[in-house]
């Protein structure tokens, strides 16, 4: 049979060509370009000397900013109120484009690295049966002949070694990484502790906070039915509009500024706790400006009733279900939500902190006659005693009744 292979250019991935190929299934090498570094050139020589009968290199990184990353800043969409989604986002896009290559190679079946611990199985598996549901996937570290035999790194170096397999990583970080243009992930190895402060060089996408610039970076950022659609340096006047340059100008002044680091435990899907660091530059600034924005534009109920989405719909991408019928439900009423989230923010970057110093818009909610402390109008402040004496009403009558248990 012949498979599409979801290859990294890691050591782990070049096991399971090379390991795929002695099952002898001919094996089709994908690599999305999906923001990471990485010498594709050379990943694709690696691949075709360990024997693939083709490497399929697709650059997804606009579909990715257009598609799932926007969608989620325009939801405020964070897991455990906190985690901005960065792998979770970038899979669907991943197995997207790999199963268009598998049905365009004539493949049978797909194949990827991940463990049988994580969600990231979930989430390329679940998309891969959305889109194609005839497929078959062969998942190597679910299989027993195959964990068996690589219990552990040195294992897979010996395998390397055996099947002339460059390893190109001088030294093995004490962590594992997945890294795209939204962030990158640290977990496992050292990291294992919760309690152990990572080291100060693991962090990869933005400067040590202390040691950034002592200027501040000052920008605005419009968007437009709450998707970003310009970037302003107030200071030297750099303008980006494309969503894809605005995405990373937006991710080099957060590294410039140290902005978008985190260090968390959560709750995986498979119900395991993992210990996990993040860099989510852009991500963060561009949530906070969004955020701010819908404070300025957006109308209060609205607001409510789109606050009890986001964690719904940040749960159900961290799960693996962005091709799914909730989703699509959820996201056209964020859609919705959306209409009119139009104006802009300015925003400070200084020493990892992203500070907000102004918003406007033309079809701001905010009036200002009817705020205002000084200007009398708009507004009868004598409307407001009856107001507050009949929310009262529940209030009293609540007391009175715990008085009188007090008596009891
Ligand atoms: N814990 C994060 C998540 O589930 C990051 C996963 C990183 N994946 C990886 N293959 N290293 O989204
Ligand atoms: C993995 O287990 O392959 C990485 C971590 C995850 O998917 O959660």
């Amino acid at each position: 049979g012949r498979v599409c292979l979801a290859y990294s250019g890691g050591l782990d991935t070049s096991c399971i060509l090379a390991w795929l190929i002695e099952q002898g299934y001919e094996v089709v090498a994908y690599m999305a370009n999906i923001g990471q570094e990485e010498d594709f050139e050379v990943a694709k020589a690696k691949a075709l000397k360990i024997g693939a009968k083709s490497v399929h290199i697709e650059d997804v990184r606009k579909e990715f900013v257009d598609e799932t990353i926007y969608a989620a800043v325009s939801a405020n969409a964070t897991y455990e109120n906190i985690y901005l989604l960065g792998t979770s986002l970038a899979r669907p896009i991943i197995a997207r484009k790999q199963i268009e290559i598998a049905k365009r190679e004539g493949c049978d079946y797909v194949s990827h690295g991940c463990t049988g611990k994580g969600n990231d199985q979930v989430r390329f598996e679940i998309s891969y049966y959305a889109l194609m549901p005839t497929i078959k996937c062969i998942v190597p570290w679910r299989i027993p002949e195959f964990f068996n035999r690589f219990q552990g790194r040195q294992d897979l170096l010996d395998y390397a070694a055996e099947k002339g397999i460059p390893v190109t990583q001088t030294k093995a970080k004490p962590w594992s990484t997945d890294e795209n243009m939204y962030h990158i992930s640290f977990e496992a190895g050292i990291l294992e502790d919760p309690d152990t402060t990572p080291p100060a060089d693991m962090w990869k996408l933005t400067v040590n906070p202390e040691d950034a610039p002592n200027t501040p970076e000052k920008l605005t950022i419009t968007f437009k039915d709450g998707r970003p659609v310009k970037v302003v340096n107030a200071g030297d006047g750099t303008t980006h509009t494309d969503s894809l340059e605005l995405f990373l100008y937006l991710n080099a002044m957060g590294r410039k500024h140290g902005v978008g680091r985190l260090d968390i435990v959560e709750n995986r899907f498979v119900g395991i706790k993992s210990r996990g660091c993040y860099e989510t530059p852009a991500g963060t600034i561009l949530i906070a400006a969004h955020r701010d924005l819908e404070g300025l534009v957006m109308d209060r109920e609205v607001r409510k009733i789109r606050d009890t989405l986001s964690p719904r719909l940040a749960e159900l991408i961290y799960n693996g279900f962005w091709f799914a019928p909730e989703r699509e439900l959820i996201m056209s009423l964020v859609d919705h939500s959306q209409k009119g989230v139009d104006g802009s923010v300015k925003i400070k970057l200084y020493k990892g902190s992203c500070t907000i110093e102004g918003r406007s818009s033309a079809v701001s909610l905010y009036d200002r006659d009817i705020s205002s402390m000084d200007i009398a109008g708009g507004f009868n402040p004598q409307d407001s005693e009856g107001f507050i004496r009949t929310h009262a009403i529940r209030i009293k009558a609540w007391e009175a009744v715990k008085a009188k248990k007090g008596n009891q």
